[in-house]
């Protein structure tokens, strides 16, 4: 009999883990504690834009014509508990309100409501991104409570996915960590991945804690990555040298390799900013904060980017904002996704608006989500309604669509012709040939 599979919390994660599930072959039961997310999942709909999810969950919804039927969905905790061999726990771990530490609010809820469920043999598996020593404590949690006692395990399973790519890298990840304190629950996991396993992606066992770390430290270390570039763009900028050059350079090094190493104006979004910063308190909490107070520094460096960018645009305008009309290309924290928590775009854009700029913002995909956060600034519907009238036009958010804008076009409809690279993806020749003055961060001005 194939294993039966639960995933509880259908947010990014859950949603596309379930699915990805089901993809594989397995029964899959998601719960969720919102009803307007499982009524709109269990028509095969998701309430993010993320590349391929939509298509993956409707070939497995339940009742969508012609899916395979492996996929539904239930808000019931005694049918998650009865169904499920192995429970997978997707809930999402926020930072808290006005402090470093991420709030484990949702998993402790998940395993309370869970736990005393649990009448027959099963594994309880956390994917959410917690502070190191939580798996530990939810192991107690879990044994105390269930019914089925010792027959109920946990293991620790992080999850490496990026917005844009989730269902590639759900499907075919380049590794996969499980954190486990015995065989059964190692071999159950072996069960699970059998599919990219045998594909050749590494399966790395490790205890509690590690698998734990595993999971903060990769995203310390992309995050110190994208911030040693951008210190790197800031010296560039004093020496009067040109950081993309500088990137390609030392990325031929494959000790250090290329990617990540795109300068402009920071990292956001709903994991590296929260996960350097819950890592820091943690590791405070343990009496090893000395060991992360570089994190400071990085999360210090990425947060100037933004103003950074701010004073560029001021300057492009002689000084200051009042009256001025402010083209901004980009709203989500990166291309491809819908998402737009602590996107460094909106940010520089509210911060223009408060100085007294009058920001139009123009986003392929996120529109809706900025205007629900940010709904003080103007929208327009196309990049060319929001370049229309512009004294200066900021480039945020590295969409394909803005690298495949006509730069002679845009200079027909803007006012001043000034465009500010945030992310230096456009391309300069290309825009300063249209009579555009193109300026990048940490690079040269030409
Ligand atoms: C990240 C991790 O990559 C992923 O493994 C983890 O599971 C969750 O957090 P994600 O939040 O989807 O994924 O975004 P990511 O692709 O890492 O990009 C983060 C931010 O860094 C974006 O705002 C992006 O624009 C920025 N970035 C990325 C740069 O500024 N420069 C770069 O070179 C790369």
């Amino acid at each position: 009999m194939p294993l039966k599979l639960t995933v509880i919390g259908t947010g990014y994660l859950g949603a596309t883990h379930a699915a990805a599930m089901a993809e594989l072959g397995f029964d899959v039961l998601a719960l969720d504690i919102d009803p307007r997310k499982i009524e709109l999942l269990a028509q095969g709909r998701v309430p993010m834009f993320e590349p391929g999810l939509e298509d993956m969950l409707a070939r497995h919804v339940a009742g969508i014509e012609g899916s395979s039927g492996r996929l539904r969905f239930t808000m019931s905790w005694e049918e998650v508990a009865d169904f499920g061999d192995v429970h997978f726990v997707c809930v999402n771990t926020p930072q808290k309100q006005g402090e470093y530490a991420c709030d484990m609010s949702y998993v402790e809820s998940a395993f309370g409501q869970l736990a005393p469920l649990l009448r027959r043999p099963a594994l309880v598996v956390g994917k959410s991104t917690v502070p190191v020593g939580s798996a530990e404590r939810l192991a107690e949690t879990l044994t105390a409570l269930a019914p089925a006692g010792e027959d109920v395990e946990l293991a620790w399973n992080p999850e490496f996915l990026r917005e844009g790519f989730a269902v590639q890298d759900t499907l075919h990840p380049d590794r996969i960590v499980v954190g486990v304190r015995s065989e059964r629950a190692e071999n159950l996991l072996r069960e699970v991945y059998a599919t990219p396993v045998a594909e050749g992606t590494p399966f790395v066992v490790a205890d509690y804690p590690t698998a734990e770390l595993v999971k903060t430290a990769a995203n310390a270390f992309l995050a110190t990555k994208i911030s040693f570039i951008n210190a790197m763009a800031e010296v560039s900028e004093a020496a009067g040298g040109d950081v993309a050059v500088l990137a390609e350079a030392i990325g031929y090094d494959d000790r250090i390799g290329a990617k990540f190493l795109r300068a402009g104006i920071g990292f956001g979004g709903g994991c590296l900013p929260k996960d350097i910063r819950a890592f820091m308190a943690r590791a405070g909490e343990l009496g090893a904060d000395q060991a992360l107070t570089f994190l400071r520094e990085v999360d210090s460096t990425n947060m100037r980017r933004r103003t950074q960018m701010v004073d560029m645009a001021r300057e492009a305008l002689g000084g200051g904002f009042l009256g001025r009309r402010v083209a901004v290309l980009g709203a989500t924290f990166k291309p491809d996704s819908d998402d737009v928590r602590d996107s460094p775009a909106l940010n520089v854009a509210g911060q223009i608006h408060l100085q007294g700029g009058q920001v139009t913002v123009y986003d392929p995909k996120g529109m809706e989500n900025a205007r629900l956060h940010f709904p003080t600034l103007g929208y327009a519907p196309s990049a060319q309604d929001a370049v229309r009238g512009a004294d200066v036009v900021l480039h945020l958010t590295e969409w394909r669509e803005f690298r495949e804008l006509d730069p002679a076009a845009l200079a027909e409809l803007a006012r001043g012709l000034v465009v500010l690279d945030g992310r230096n993806t456009l391309d300069a020749a290309l825009w300063r040939k249209a009579g555009w003055t193109y300026r990048a961060m940490g690079r040269p001005n030409a």
